[in-house]
């Protein structure tokens, strides 16, 4: 790893406050101080689609001792829309969160929902969903909305290709096209003394490409560094290959982010390659499906089996569900889940809580582990915890 050779104060809007590094892996343990108040890392975000976590209201989101939740800009944008956020005064006081907001720039929202995006050099052209007229979220556009939601952390327009495309020399035009966007972020960019912008380095399964991006971007000096285009169907050697190359050449002082990720295994070996921050939408989507999320895998509470069980979805579990009410939680059974989760919503809200709570519980414990220099030892109990107990 290296260090900035010459610091050079940029405005800021966070202070990265390392306290420990693990002496045989690259995971580290720090407090991220937020406009919102700190938060500790490394973390799992939540993601909010629309200013709150679907079926969850802002204090139950709370209740899962969530700090920072994502936003993203396409939809606030579309819905209030700017003028709306304006008036109000920000996507914290829209959704009443007096904590972190995070919010995604758009572009690989509308490249991923409709199949009719299309990106040149100006921005990301697409239509309207609600009435079909052509719409061009631009670098400056993405950026003027951001500092309208008023998020503390706000993401630079970049051009996301998948991974796994074949196409090379459009992966290498969409990095450097992805630098050009940076520039054009940082000119626009009017607040930031109270929102932090970060980069985020693109490059597909190109190690050099990647390391060329992180060069181009680091000098760039934001506050934060993501990387960004593994949410897919990369191998994982391959994954592991891009985080591990991009953390080796990113300052030791700055937060770093690995966008859209992911599954509890992904993260927790994440974050032994030196990653810090993790956003993903499985969690929730998955409970909807009436999945819960365990140390012992993930398990479907809408198959007959669990019609007859009384014990809470994960023993031991302090979220709000699963804690016995004697002890000021609901004291929800699987059963009543079971019952529940297929046509009612309840069910799926419940599950919701309990797998964002497990998630943030796990990063609690992999911080834990970290400072206390054990976090080898942690991965080895947990894998073999999940790859041998049966749910
Ligand atoms: N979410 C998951 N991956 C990405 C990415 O590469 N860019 C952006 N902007 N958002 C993401
Ligand atoms: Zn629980």
């Amino acid at each position: 790893e290296q260090d900035d050779m010459v610091p050079r104060p940029l405005p800021s809007a966070l202070t990265f406050e390392l306290a420990s590094r693990c002496s045989t892996t690259k995971a580290r343990a720090a407090t991220l101080h937020l406009p919102h108040g700190p938060v500790q890392l490394p973390m799992f975000m939540p993601v909010a689609t629309q200013a709150s976590l679907k079926g969850l209201t802002p204090k139950q989101l709370e209740e899962t001792s969530c700090r920072l939740c994502l936003n993203n800009t396409y939809h606030l944008g579309l819905k209030p829309g700017q003028k709306t956020l304006d008036i109000i005064g920000g996507a914290h006081k829209l959704q009443s969160w007096p904590h972190n907001i995070l919010t995604d720039s758009g572009g690989f929202q509308m490249v991923s929902l409709l199949k009719l995006a299309q990106v040149t050099e100006e921005g990301v052209r697409f239509l309207s969903p609600h009435d079909g007229t052509p719409m061009l979220l631009t670098p400056e556009h993405s950026i003027s909305l951001q500092n309208s939601i008023g998020s503390d952390i706000i993401m630079q327009l970049d051009d996301v290709i998948a991974t796994t495309s074949p196409d090379h020399e459009r992966i290498k035009e969409a990095m450097h096209r992805s630098v050009r966007w940076l520039d054009r972020c940082i000119e626009a960019h009017k607040k930031p003394d109270s929102q932090n912008l970060f980069c985020i380095i693109q490059g597909g399964l190109d190690l050099d490409l990647r390391r060329e991006c992180c060069r181009e971007m680091v000098a760039r000096d934001t506050p934060g560094i993501a990387i960004g285009g593994l949410s897919g169907g990369e191998a994982k050697t391959e994954f592991c290959k891009v985080v591990d190359t991009c953390t080796g050449l990113l300052p030791t002082h700055k937060p770093r982010y690995v966008m859209g990720v992911g599954y509890p295994e992904d993260i927790l070996v994440s974050v032994a390659l030196g990653a810090d921050m993790f956003d993903c939408v499985w969690p929730t989507r998955t409970a909807r499906f009436g999945n819960a999320i365990t140390d012992s895998g993930c398990f479907n509470l809408r198959h007959a089996s669990y019609a007859e069980d009384f014990g809470p979805i994960e023993q031991g579990c302090k979220c709000i569900c699963c804690k016995p009410d004697s002890e000021g939680g609901l004291g929800i059974t699987r059963a009543y889940i079971h019952h529940t989760a297929a046509k009612e919503t309840v069910g799926a809200h419940l599950l919701s809580m309990h797998n964002v709570h497990y998630l943030l519980n796990l990063m609690r414990r992999v911080r834990e582990a970290i400072v206390e220099d054990r976090y080898p030892e942690f991965l080895r109990t947990h894998f073999k915890k999940l790859y041998s107990d049966n749910p």
